[in-house]
């Protein structure tokens, strides 16, 4: 279950969203986009828990955040 969460979790980051809705993306794309412009900083691949800049969390560690959800990353 963690590989598809992370990927949920960058689908909705790319995906706008309107209130009351949920709406996947494309989690390969959204895989794509953040490898480019999120993975200077942040572990963005699940199982791989040391981002580059110590200071970002990874991606798996926001995904497994209790009560995430596209709202609460919107936020
Ligand atoms: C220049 C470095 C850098 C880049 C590039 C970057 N981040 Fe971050 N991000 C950080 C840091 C540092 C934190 C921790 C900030 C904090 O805890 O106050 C963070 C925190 C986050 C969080 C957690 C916020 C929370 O409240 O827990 C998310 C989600 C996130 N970033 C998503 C992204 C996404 C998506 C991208 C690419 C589109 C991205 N970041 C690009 C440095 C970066």
């Amino acid at each position: 279950m963690r590989i598809p969460n992370v990927i949920a979790v960058l689908a909705l980051i790319l995906v706008p969203s309107t209130a009351g809705a949920v709406e996947l993306g494309d989690p390969q794309q959204g895989h794509q986009y953040a490898r480019q412009n999120c993975a200077e900083c942040h572990a963005v691949d699940a199982g791989d828990p040391l981002s580059p800049n110590p200071a970002a969390p990874s991606f798996e560690y926001v995904a497994n955040t209790p009560g995430m959800n596209a709202r609460a990353l919107v936020v």
